[in-house]
């Protein structure tokens, strides 16, 4: 029996090992050692071929049992090691979620934005149905139905952009007064905002801009009517009274015409002076006609204005450019 006495010493001996190992390495070695092709205990079985019957039948349990016990033991700890491990790695990596978060950066609108919106707004007040109309338009839409005749040096005037196929990039907003009065007739009241282009860059001038026209058509419209309502308007938009004049103008679809003065503070120290912001008159007949409006019956106003240069007048932006670099340091401002 003292060959089962051998096996069981290797097996305590093993087993002791095996409680007190910290490293999943260092088991799988203790595993090899004893368990392996050449382990302690797999050799073992080697010496069973010169043992007697009786002997080698216990010999052959103790073995046997010694194998499994030291593979379960084995098993175990590695078991009891990897969880070890898994909490180690789940404490360094966890996320305190009751910290206070980074923050979020909050956007807003662009101040044109927000200044076309409240322009749109201010007429909404007044009764104004918001109509808008395509960027892409031909020359019909741009010009000949709002009476550019052919050839009609205010055609150059407007630096357009064209594709080459007959269409064109809208230079202003007033073709979508053309659109709505074909679709509605008369009496109509109606405001356009959005994006025009021409081809013009420089400090004052970008490619693109954004305009607002008014158009209101009915039977008893006059200029004295047209001067009320913008006068309101301005009043509104710049939250104070300013003295505002009318100068006279041209455009091909207004008669008579007129361009819209306001006094403004250049804060140079000087007495506030005249400064431009609008164009408006009365509908031609012509552009009455051209949708089928009875231009014996009805007369109309319209105007149109830059949203660009009321954005700089109402936030005291003195450089253009800065409405279109959108540079966040600007436009945080306008949150
Ligand atoms: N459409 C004109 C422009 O862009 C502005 C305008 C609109 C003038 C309506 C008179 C009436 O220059």
């Amino acid at each position: 029996m003292v060959a089962v006495e051998s096996v069981n010493q290797i097996l305590k001996q093993a087993l002791a090992e095996i409680s007190v190992c910290e490293d999943l390495s260092m088991l799988d070695g203790l595993r090899v050692r004893y368990l392996g092709k050449k382990g302690e205990i797999t050799s073992l079985s080697r010496s069973l071929g010169s043992m007697e019957h009786e002997q080698r039948k216990a010999f052959g349990q103790a073995v046997n049992r010694a194998k499994g016990e030291v593979a379960q033991a084995v098993t175990a700890r590695r078991q009891d090691l990897e969880s070890v491990e898994l909490n180690i790695r789940l404490a360094a990596e966890s996320i305190d979620v009751t910290l206070p978060g980074r923050g979020q950066q909050r956007g807003g609108l662009h101040p044109v934005t927000y200044t076309l919106q409240r322009m749109t707004e201010i007429f909404s007040r007044l009764g104004y149905d918001v109509a808008t109309g395509p960027e892409v338009e031909d020359d019909y839409y741009n010009f000949e139905s709002l009476n550019f005749p052919p050839h009609h040096p205010a055609r150059a005037m407007h630096d357009t952009f064209y594709f080459g196929d007959g269409r064109l990039l809208r230079t202003h907003t007033s073709p979508v007064q053309i659109r709505e009065m074909k679709k509605r007739g008369a009496p109509i009241r109606i405001v356009s905002p959005g994006k025009v282009f021409r081809s013009d860059s420089d400090q004052t001038h970008t490619p693109m801009f954004h305009q607002l026209e008014g158009l209101l058509v009915g039977e008893t419209v006059s200029m004295a009517d047209l001067k009320g309502v913008l006068q309101v308007f301005v009043n509104a938009f710049f939250e104070k009274d300013l003295p505002m004049r009318f100068r006279p103008s041209y455009f091909p679809f207004t008669e008579p015409s007129a361009e819209v003065d306001i006094t403004w503070d250049r804060g140079d120290g000087k007495a506030p002076g005249w400064l431009e912001i609008l164009g408006c008159g009365m509908v031609h007949p012509n552009v009455l006609k051209a949708c089928d409006i009875d231009s014996e019956k009805y007369v109309g106003y319209a105007f149109g204005m830059g949203a660009e240069r009321m954005a700089m007048l109402r936030y005291g932006v003195s450089d253009l450019r800065q409405l279109f670099e959108n540079d966040v340091r600007f436009l945080r401002q306008f949150h």
